[in-house]
């Protein structure tokens, strides 16, 4: 299942270098000693309020990563134009900054409210799914209208997207797709659980839109509901136009999810990209390099301790009940991987402090859909540049290396070793990802 291929994913970095290099910080002018000073007390009362709503709104703007997704290669930041594949064609996300012409500077709080929470722009215009309104309906209305505040401090940018391919300007279908597939609704607190585990909650559903990857989705594009966190399937454009996909991990308790994390391993994992049960790398790397690295510790900590919380469920993807591996194509594999892998991941697969990641118990190691697995062979970890990876060494890719039928075969050991376990890869499956 392949929903939204991010066409300008690496537009992402080059649009938080524009946002620093603009000096984005917008220091309303009363805060100033001097003109606070000049304005009655109530005024500047008034202008205080409404800095803290602007900083509040750029926090959670970074929670719901909305630059990543609007703010093309080179572009300023905001201006949209991002492109996303789809099975039925491209979608560009919108200019969102305050230019009245091409972007929603004509816009209300109360339009952005029901962007958001509805799908729904001015003039009933159906917004696509690609903007995950599906998630942000459970973002509250004191939060959306920070973040408008904050959105209004953008420089205004006069820039209007290509127009989305044919059938994605036919948005009356979204009608009957948001009938079938949404349910407006804000986050409901669960009054059995902590202060903590509510605030986790109300980010990962919400502005995280942490399902928008790792829930798995039907043939409609919507996610099944039934599978929450199991696991999911997305594309990324790379450079040459060639289309990769990946597999976001089970994020749920599964055996083949993150059964062996606890909740400090998963806070680290968030906030800094690393723990030493895993680093990120492919998608997950804008999300923690734009996203996550920015949040609070207490906001990160309470994420960790929801996402500790979900019960173990398994997807149902095609190919999880596939052929297991078999015993011969197991010790082929195991010469393979004593001979390239297990300096740094170990006779144990249990990894090291000073050499990588365990792959025994590994969550991308048994990932229904082993294309991370496969990604991370061919083509080694691609790190985020500016995030530290402890003392570990450097994975180099494998596609000068091995052949097909030799990386499905160490994955087939991999995936079937310790306790891992998980249906048989093909040749045929990595060949598809060269
Ligand atoms: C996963 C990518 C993604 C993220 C994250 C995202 N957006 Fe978008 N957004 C899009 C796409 C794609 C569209 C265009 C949808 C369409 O054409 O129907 C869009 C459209 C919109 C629109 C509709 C504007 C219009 O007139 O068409 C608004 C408003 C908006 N986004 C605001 C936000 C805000 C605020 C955030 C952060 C809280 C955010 N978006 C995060 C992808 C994203
Ligand atoms: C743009 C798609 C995307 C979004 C959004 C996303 N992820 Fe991921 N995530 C991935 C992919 C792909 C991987 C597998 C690659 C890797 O492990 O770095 C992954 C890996 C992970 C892992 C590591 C698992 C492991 O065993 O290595 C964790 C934990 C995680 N994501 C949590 C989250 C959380 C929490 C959110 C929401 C705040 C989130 N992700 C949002 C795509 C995404
Ligand atoms: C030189 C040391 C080294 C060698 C050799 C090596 N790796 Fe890695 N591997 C790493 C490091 C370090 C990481 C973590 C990087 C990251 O996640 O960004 C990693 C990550 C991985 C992951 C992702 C695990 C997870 O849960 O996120 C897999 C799967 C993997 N390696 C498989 C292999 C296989 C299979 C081989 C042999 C063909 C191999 N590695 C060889 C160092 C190595």
């Amino acid at each position: 299942m392949n929903p939204f291929a991010r066409v300008a994913l690496s537009a992402i970095a080059a649009g938080g270098i524009a946002l620093g290099a603009t000096g984005f910080q917008t220091a309303p002018a009363p805060a100033t000693p001097a003109m606070a000073q000049r304005l009655p007390a109530s005024s500047a009362d008034a202008a205080s309020g409404a800095a803290a709503t602007i900083a509040r709104g750029k926090y959670l703007a970074m929670a719901g990563n909305c630059m990543s997704c609007h703010t093309r290669a080179g572009a300023a930041a905001f201006s949209g134009g991002v492109a996303f594949s789809t099975r039925v064609g491209m979608i560009y996300s919108s200019n969102i900054t305050p230019d009245p012409v091409s972007g929603i500077g004509a816009w209300t709080v109360d339009d952005l409210r029901r962007a958001m929470q509805d799908g729904i722009a001015p003039g009933g215009r159906r917004l696509l799914p690609a903007f995950p309104y599906t998630s942000f309906t459970k973002v509250s209305d004191a939060d959306i209208a920070a973040i408008y505040a904050y959105l209004r401090t953008a420089p205004p940018v006069r820039y209007s997207p290509p127009s989305n391919s044919f059938l994605l300007r036919q948005r009356w279908g979204m009608v009957l797709w948001d009938a079938m597939f949404f349910r407006p609704e804000r986050f409901q607190p669960d009054a059995r659980q902590s202060a903590q585990w509510n605030r986790g909650a109300y980010l990962v559903e919400g502005l995280g839109h942490c399902d928008a990857c790792h829930t798995p989705r039907n043939v409609l594009m919507a996610e099944k509901s039934g599978e929450a966190y199991a696991g999911g399937s997305l594309n990324e454009a790379v450079p040459g136009g060639q289309i990769r996909s990946w597999s976001a991990v089970n994020l749920t308790s599964s055996q083949s999810g993150l059964a062996g994390w606890s909740v400090s391993d998963l806070s680290k994992y968030l906030h800094s990209g690393f723990s030493l049960r895993a680093g990120t790398f492919g998608p997950m790397n804008e999300v923690i390099d734009q996203s996550l690295k920015n949040l609070s510790d207490t906001d990160i900590h309470a994420m960790a301790v929801y996402l500790k919380s979900l019960p173990p469920v398994q997807s149902e993807a095609p190919g999880a009940s596939g052929p297991g591996v078999s015993g011969p194509d197991v010790q082929r594999g195991a010469k393979i991987y004593s001979d390239h892998c297990q300096e740094c991941h170990m006779r144990s697969g249990r990894g090291g402090f000073l050499s990588a990641p365990p792959l025994a118990g590994s969550a991308v190691v048994q990932a229904d859909d082993p294309a991370s697995l496969i990604n991370v062979i061919l083509y080694g970890p691609d790190e985020p540049k500016d995030l530290s990876f402890g003392g570990w060494q450097t994975m180099h890719p494998y596609k000068d290396v091995l052949s097909d039928a030799q990386i499905a075969a160490v994955s087939n050991y991999v995936r079937s070793s310790w306790k891992n376990r998980a249906a048989a890869v093909t040749a045929a499956q990595v060949a598809r990802q060269r």
